[in-house]
């Protein structure tokens, strides 16, 4: 019987894992079960934390990988939980858009980001299978959010000005939000 997922403590900013650059997952992890157990444990986290994504640098796992999913929005169908190990980026229109992200590891704060249009992103499932995708828009800002974290990136280092920088339930109040969703990254 497949062990429940364990629920991971998020660590937040100032842990020096936050700040570090990841290592590729190993090849002899992707046949050992221990790479699927921290995936599922990723992705568990990442939803009851209320996230859309969650990279393993946050768990204080050095290694490059994370989880994200999209909620039906706007009616674009939903993207089901997705883990990818050892991802490239490539962008594919480098128009920057600004939008607002937060980080599960940087809680209560909301900032505007610019980020490239869209990417094209390759890496590997658990299983070791190859994932290749296009994302535009709001999907290809969460994985560009979540692929910094492997570089020990956050979100804070990529604003242009901290003249957003708002508290979520200020950032709700004055309803600075307007199209983007209101989820963690
Ligand atoms: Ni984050």
């Amino acid at each position: 019987m497949p062990v429940e997922p364990r629920l991971l403590e998020v660590i937040r900013l100032g842990h020096p894992v936050l700040r570090s650059v990841a290592e590729p997952v190993p090849e002899e992890w992707f046949s050992s079960g221990r790479l699927e157990e921290l995936g599922r444990n990723l992705i568990r986290t990442m939803l009851v934390e209320e996230g859309v994504g969650l990279a393993a640098p946050q768990v204080a796992e050095e290694l490059r990988l994370f989880a994200y999913w999209l909620p039906a929005h706007r009616g674009e169908a939903e993207i089901e939980p997705t883990i990818v190990v050892n991802p490239e980026i490539r962008i594919v229109d480098s128009v920057l858009e600004e939008g607002w992200e937060g980080c599960l590891s940087i809680p209560g704060l909301r900032g505007l980001v610019p980020r490239a249009r869209r990417i094209k992103i390759r890496g590997r499932t658990v299983d070791g299978g190859a994932l290749s995708l296009t994302a535009d828009g709001f999907h290809a800002r969460v994985i560009q959010h979540e692929y910094d974290h492997l570089d020990g990136v956050v979100f804070l280092d990529r604003m242009t000005s901290a003249q957003s920088l708002t508290f979520e339930e200020e950032w709700q109040r004055y309803g600075v939000t307007d199209s983007e969703l209101d989820d963690d990254d």
